[in-house]
């Protein structure tokens, strides 16, 4: 079972720039984290997922990289690396990092020679075209800032593939050599203690004329490669893959088992959010039953928000602009296809919308994943350019720079909140940590009734449909437990009948409180729900 640990973890992503600075120049550091663990531990998540740690000229931030075998010299050492994981690993939590597949920096060395000479042993490194004619079939991922995905080079008078900004050329993975280096890079961090990497940018390794250049069967052949390669020396590493993908073409990363043993789970994400906002179960329960079942040793990865925009690319022009109009009034808030903002601002800061988000995450199929500062309802700054508004200081308690840096407040990698509402004199981990009531409290106690059931991660989905759409009903199961969950997703208050008589017999026992239900019978179960309130039912024959 515990080669199959990440089918029921609870993933935390992070910045070490954004977590804890231990040297007081304004950037979180390993130290830092180190310092942090006990936090992470006590929360109650499983793993930490760490955004790039890579030497890096962070014009992506980090996801830009020059020196795939070590580490951003802010951030520590290898040393430092390599503590983390011994200190993560002695609490019982693995770490994932990132690998950047598709593209470097092009500062990284080998851009810098293949640029410069085309007998570089490094040319044939990275896609190069006499023209800007090649591809043309390839959607723009960025919308905002690039209007091609070729970029003319001076120094070689050609011109360079990157799917992301003009700075990242695209590697050519149709050079066998490109596929060895990552193999080898992949070896390099396993062996140093990482427990897996969290797969950027999947679908764009390969290029093809007259397709889109996404999802090509050469890709899936290097992954199964990859795969091999990995289950060839270790035994509990994994794969999460980053493929901003319609279910048709991002259920193949499983392959037969064989690829990815995790993917993001994109299509799902905004109709979550959508959902909420219809205030109607449809498009939570017809994406689900859009996904087929995946493989026995593969899981979904279900987040709400992360380092990115809200990304809308998984969603209809129709469904783009109806999320657009509902959460992103202001058109600072959007970015490219997507929405830049975090979770408690999208929620309106509304507690019980925030709960309920985090039940439906905790609940459906998959591992969830917290992005720091979520869970202790973090603000954003839309005014910080490119994404970098939902990637602000970590607040840990009221003091200066919210005790996230000793350093002057001026060389902060980014200013902390100030923002009325969510500044960091109240929305902080010291204020919380003590309030039985507070958002932290709340989140500790979904991962503890989740644990508690071990179920979520491995059990079916079975929807319920009641008359009243506003009410989202399912029923996870594995072997013979069962969980009722009822969710609210209006506003108001509201009634349900359940039409569950297969479950006769059952007594529903409320999660949270260990609250014992009237037993359910052959008519229709009836249950009211406050706003957006929801019940996670345990069900049980005896009590
Ligand atoms: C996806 C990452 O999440 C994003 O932050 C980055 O900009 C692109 N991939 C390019 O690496």
């Amino acid at each position: 079972m515990n080669n199959l640990w990440y089918k029921d973890a609870i993933i935390y992503e992070l910045y070490i720039k954004g977590f804890k600075d231990s040297t007081s120049n304004g950037r979180g550091d390993f130290r830092g984290l180190i310092s942090k663990l006990d936090y992470l531990k006590d929360l109650g998540i499983d793993c930490i997922w760490l955004l790039p740690i890579y030497p890096t000229p962070a014009k992506d931030d980090g996801y830009d990289i020059m020196d795939y075998y070590n580490i951003n010299s802010d951030f520590g050492t290898i040393n430092d690396f390599v503590k983390l994981i011994e200190e993560s690993h002695a609490r019982g939590l693995k770490v994932i990092s990132e690998l950047v597949l598709n593209h470097t920096s092009d500062l990284h060395p080998w851009f810098q020679s293949a640029k410069k000479d085309k007998s570089s042993p490094y040319f044939d490194y990275y896609v190069w075209s006499d023209t800007p004619d090649k591809y043309k079939e390839t959607r723009i991922i960025f919308t905002d800032s690039e209007t091609s995905n070729w970029t003319y080079c001076k120094e070689n008078g050609l011109y360079y593939w990157h799917r992301f900004f003009y700075h990242q050329p695209d590697l050519n993975y149709d050079n066998p050599k490109v596929q060895e280096e990552m193999i080898r890079i992949v070896d390099f961090w396993l062996n140093l203690g990482l427990d897996g990497f969290r797969v950027d940018a999947v679908p764009y390794l390969f290029e093809e004329e007259g397709t889109n250049c996404e999802n090509l069967p050469k890709t899936h052949e290097f992954v199964k490669r990859l795969r091999k390669e990995i289950d060839a020396k270790y035994t509990d590493k994994i794969l999460l893959a980053e493929a901003n993908q319609w279910p048709e073409d991002l259920i193949p990363y499983f392959g037969d088992g064989d690829e990815f043993h995790m993917a993001y789970n994109f299509p799902l994400m905004p109709r979550i959010f959508m959902s909420v906002k219809q205030e109607h179960h449809g498009p939570i329960v017809d994406i689900m039953q859009r996904l087929p079942k995946i493989p026995e040793n593969c899981q979904w990865a279900i987040f709400l928000r992360n380092h990115d925009e809200l990304s809308l690319e998984m969603v209809t022009d129709e469904e783009r602009d109806y999320m657009y109009n509902e959460y992103a009034k202001d058109r600072q808030m959007r970015i490219n296809k997507g929405i830049r903002r975090r979770l408690a601002p999208l929620m309106e800061n509304d507690r019980r919308k925030i709960e309920l988000m985090y039940c439906l995450l905790f609940t459906l199929p998959g591992t969830p994943i917290i992005y720091y500062g979520d869970e202790i309802g973090m603000g954003d700054n839309i005014y910080l350019g490119d994404r970098n508004g939902v990637r602000t200081p970590m607040q840990w308690s009221e003091n200066k720079n919210a005790d996230f840096s000793n350093g002057n407040p001026s060389q902060l990698y980014a200013p902390v909140s100030l923002d009325p509402e969510y500044n960091y004199n109240s929305i902080n981990v010291d204020s919380q940590v003590n309030n039985p009531n507070s958002l932290l409290n709340f989140v500790k106690s979904i991962i503890k009734v989740r644990k508690k059931c071990n179920i979520f991660g491995i059990g079916k989905i079975d929807f319920v449909y009641p008359d009243n759409k506003k009410i989202l009903v399912f029923i996870r199961e594995y072997n013979d437990q069962k969980i009722l969950c009822v969710f609210n997703l209006s506003k108001k208050s509201q009634p349900v009948e359940l039409h569950i008589s297969h479950l006769n017999g059952y007594i529903p026992i409320e999660l949270f409180g260990d609250t014992v239900f009237p037993k359910i019978g052959e008519l229709p179960y009836f249950l009211t729900l406050s706003p957006y309130g929801y019940y996670l039912f345990l069900l049980k024959k005896d009590y």
